[in-house]
């Protein structure tokens, strides 16, 4: 692939447009057992022999709980007016319905102010997959009373940071932790029982639409607003079979989540699909789940293109694929944008993660990661393509600030525009990372303000690696 020069979009975003960089917690966060922390599914999962392809853990992960500060100065000094982070809900509330854990509400009130001391919109997401472990000893998001345990951490954290946060994501991807953590059980909390996953995707959902109710009833002033993670879905042939598969995939994937949360129903092809393996829902769940929200958030990394006849490969595309095995389909995004769009009556609409996992070669205190920077180009104009035909959009956001821990791929697939050495936790831009920049930059110049211009020529991080 080769480097679009920085000034290459052909998109001139609008002037409130919002431009970010993401994290979660337990893939940067480290410090396990510091400060009252206490164990979530994922440090339980990460025990399981097998479960990580390198055997390894959350426990030290970027260090960020430390070095949170040198973190902020390298959001800062890209240039980006927003940051989209996860709160651990067993550090705040260890055992998810008891006592509250001060020292750790005092990490995330840190890491709050030192975004908007530097200019910075904090982008909270409150379930980013790591549920304290004691509430999936009483069954989890597979029990009806985890709604309101999530209701009450929604509230005690609106409570503490609900004035200075510009948004509030419920959950990340409800479709990964239902059906990779109960159905095939990849991730955690590693179930495998269908009916389980369909009745924990259930659950998600109505927190979700419990806690935007709770929020606005308390007079939240912060965005609310969910993540899902979302690709058109392709038949790998115009066969009727090949057709007939892919609108399941579809109906699993896509219309399974946008339907309730924007339609107040469940698409009833999947109901049937679904048979016994249903999930139980009680009068007025539907209406709980389809409370009007301020925006919709999708993370796009990839088309995703079904065979009636069995896995498709995605080496007969001709398209480059990413170290995670996935094809790179920058179109795929302003197709999906457009449905969206033309199907549901959809709220203000971000790219709340997008990015690519590629082998990066530290050199000299350089990542020359043209790939990854090709990646990230191509998708920012795929989204100005579906600006540019009429969708909502209101804000991109690079996956991710920092190499981290990839979940079950463990430390061995880097999605970071910075460096991570993790023997040393140096950090070091890529130069994806000085792209990113320079492309804000050149938007900013376009538009004949100077957002970040203070910014830019700060911190050290940024400085270093231009030399
Ligand atoms: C998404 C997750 C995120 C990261 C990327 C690569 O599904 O939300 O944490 O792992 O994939």
């Amino acid at each position: 692939m080769t480097l679009p020069p920085p000034a290459a979009s052909r998109h001139r975003f609008p002037p409130d447009f919002v431009w970010g960089v993401a994290t979660s917690a337990f893939q940067i966060e480290g410090a396990a057992d510091e400060d009252g922390r206490g164990e979530s599914i994922w440090d339980r999962f990460c025990r399981v022999p097998g479960a990580i392809a390198d055997a390894s853990d959350g426990r030290v992960a970027c260090d960020h709980y430390h070095r949170w500060a040198e973190d902020l100065d390298l959001v800062a000094g890209l240039g980006v007016n927003a940051y989209r982070f996860s709160v651990s809900w067993p550090r705040v509330r260890p055992d998810g319905r008891g006592a509250w854990n001060e020292a750790g509400l005092d990490f995330y009130e840190r890491l709050v102010d030192g975004l908007l001391a530097r200019g910075v919109q904090p982008y909270l997401t409150l379930n980013h997959w790591d549920l304290p472990e004691a509430l999936q000893a009483q069954g989890g998001w597979a029990q009806r009373d985890t709604v309101p345990r999530f209701v009450e951490y929604a509230l005690g954290m609106h409570r503490r940071l609900g004035d200075r946060v510009a948004a509030i994501t419920t959950h990340n991807e409800p479709w990964v932790m239902a059906v990779l953590g109960h159905e095939t059980g990849i991730f955690a909390p590693g179930i495998r029982h269908r009916a389980t996953a369909m009745q924990a995707a259930h659950h998600l959902l109505l927190s979700h639409g419990r806690a935007v109710q709770a929020l606005r009833a308390e007079g939240c002033r912060a965005k609310l607003g969910i993540v899902l993670n979302l690709s058109p879905v392709q038949p790998a042939t115009d066969s009727e079979p090949d057709r007939a598969a892919a609108r399941l995939e579809d109906g699993k994937l896509l219309r399974w989540y946008m339907d309730p949360l924007f339609k107040a129903q469940y698409p009833l092809d999947i109901l049937h699909h679904l048979g016994a393996d249903a999930p139980r829902v009680a009068a007025g769940d539907l209406a709980d789940i389809a409370t009007p929200m301020d925006f919709l958030g999708l993370n796009y990394y990839s088309r995703s293109v079904v065979s009636a006849a069995g896995p498709w490969d995605v080496h007969t595309s001709g398209n480059p694929i990413t170290d995670m095995g996935w094809e790179v389909y920058p179109q795929g995004l302003t197709e999906l944008l457009l449905r969206l769009h033309r199907d549901y009556p959809v709220p203000p609409l971000f790219v709340t993660e997008n990015g690519g996992a590629f082998k990066d070669l530290l050199q000299d205190g350089r990542v020359h990661d043209a790939d990854r920077t090709a990646y990230i180009a191509a998708h920012i104009d795929a989204v100005g393509e579906a600006l540019r035909q009429g969708v909502p959009m209101a804000g991109y956001m690079v996956w991710s600030l920092l190499d981290n821990f990839e979940w079950a791929s463990g430390y061995a697939k880097r999605f970071g525009i910075v460096h991570v050495d993790y023997a040393t936790q140096r950090r070091t831009p890529k130069d994806s990372a000085l792209w990113y920049r320079a492309f804000l930059q050149d938007q900013a110049a376009r538009r004949g303000d100077g957002p970040g211009q203070a910014a830019l020529a700060g911190p050290a991080g940024l400085a270093d690696a231009r030399a």
